[in-house]
């Protein structure tokens, strides 16, 4: 039997996981359409036959405890639950906050919890959502939502009684200052906060347990950079976990010899977590090559994802993505967003903005196309003045625009 390589393009060989699964590594490596279609390795999977194999539902499986207890150390929480996806756990961390309606929940209006969960809030939680604009274009602030905020005995207005924040949002760093903030007005008016931390992982240079301080609960996404091949988990108090693991059984989503899943997320944490920083390094990459060429690029690259523009000179998407698809080895994009994991490969990354300049130099040679100026990252003020235009009031047609989608 081979011994699984470190190198991640050498992670799954034909003779311990069959050369179907060598080409999906392949395919993987050049799929910029999200970070959750990384896939397991050989050594994650050995890794996994080891696992406990006892029923978590009674409790009784000691590798999926120890993940949790590691996860609760890690974030500063009382506990942790483990569960299988990241729709899951913020539904039932919404659902343990959210006690009797009326009762309302404010987001981002991009924010997947009420945006890409299929109404989950509204269906478990019997809440409303209410919606909010971020005026600088990026992340909200409260400013944004004291103003929003439905408080007191009014029978007309459904009490505000969760913030819910998702960090990162488009690859957007929420800058930790202003989730103090927000915490710190929740927290006057008795309001509960949930993190959506599908990518709390990215921000690598702080630690969890202050992110994670002035939530009272959070969703950790293990399938999406971190590339454990299941699960998710929510942190939170014991009370609030004990409360959650009550609705994670109403649900159906209690997993009896969860062990082997379990460990497969140990060994992400382990394994592919220290991964993140060359993600972002090869995502930086990305953005430099395409912004030389001239694209746009729509949002601040502060983690593992590039909105890009090629309209910016005079190429269409709809062409970009064509010629990508069609080259010998294709590399596959999901429109303006793409999204870089710690399988992605270095080659594909040149590839692709090879693949632009190609497009480009093509374009010049027929007497057409523009090019402008490309655009550099700076600090918060700087991202918010050059990323959210045009100045005053954003609306989402305009973020929009921009690609700040949240998706
Ligand atoms: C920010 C965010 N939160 C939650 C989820 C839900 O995760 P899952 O697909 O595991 O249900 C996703 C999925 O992509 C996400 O991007």
């Amino acid at each position: 039997m081979a011994i699984p390589s470190n190198r991640p393009d050498q992670e799954i060989t034909a003779d311990v996981g069959g050369q179907a699964n060598v080409e999906a590594l392949h395919r993987v490596s050049r799929d910029f359409r999200s970070d959750t279609l990384t896939i397991p390795t050989d050594a994650q999977l050995l890794f996994a036959l080891k696992a406990s194999r006892g029923d978590d539902v009674y409790g009784e499986d000691p590798s999926t405890t120890a993940l949790e207890r590691r996860i609760a150390k890690l974030t500063g929480k009382e506990a942790a639950m483990f569960a299988v996806s990241g729709t899951m756990t913020n539904q039932l961390a919404i659902r343990t906050h959210m006690k009797q309606p009326p009762h309302s929940v404010i987001t981002d209006y991009r924010a997947h919890v009420h945006k890409m969960e299929a109404g989950g809030i509204a269906m478990f939680s019997q809440a409303t959502t209410h919606q909010l604009f971020p005026e600088n274009g990026l992340h909200l602030t409260a400013d944004d939502i004291e103003p929003a905020l439905m408080l007191g005995n009014n029978i007309h207005i459904a009490p505000t009684k969760l913030i819910c924040l998702e960090n990162t949002l488009s690859g957007i760093i929420f800058p930790q200052d202003e989730v103090v903030k927000i915490g710190e007005l929740a927290k006057k008016h008795g309001i509960g906060m949930h993190l959506d931390g599908a990518r709390i992982w990215n921000p690598i240079c702080d630690s969890l347990t202050e992110l994670l301080a002035p939530f009272d609960s959070a969703s950790l996404c293990l399938s999406k950079g971190i590339g454990a091949p299941i699960g998710s988990a929510i942190v939170g108090s014991r009370e609030f976990i004990e409360r959650a693991k009550w609705f994670r059984k109403a649900f159906g989503g209690g997993i009896r010899q969860s062990g082997g899943i379990a460990a497969s997320a140990e060994y992400a944490l382990d394994n592919h977590f220290p991964r993140l920083a060359e993600t972002h390094r090869l995502a930086r990459r990305l953005e430099e090559g395409l912004k030389e060429l001239g694209c746009g690029i729509l949002a601040p690259v502060d983690t593992n994802m590039v909105f890009f523009q090629p309209q910016k000179i005079g190429l269409s998407l709809d062409a970009v993505m064509a010629r990508l698809a069609a080259l010998p080895d294709p590399i596959i994009v999901g429109r303006e967003r793409c999204v870089l994991h710690h399988q992605t490969s270095p080659q594909a990354v040149e590839d692709f903005i090879a693949c632009v300049r190609d497009m480009k130099e093509a374009l010049q040679a027929n007497g057409k196309g523009s090019v402008d100026k490309g655009q550099v990252n700076g600090d918060e003020k700087e991202k918010i003045d050059k990323y959210t235009q045009p100045k005053g009031k954003t609306t989402e047609a305009e973020l929009r625009k921009q690609a700040a989608l949240g998706y």
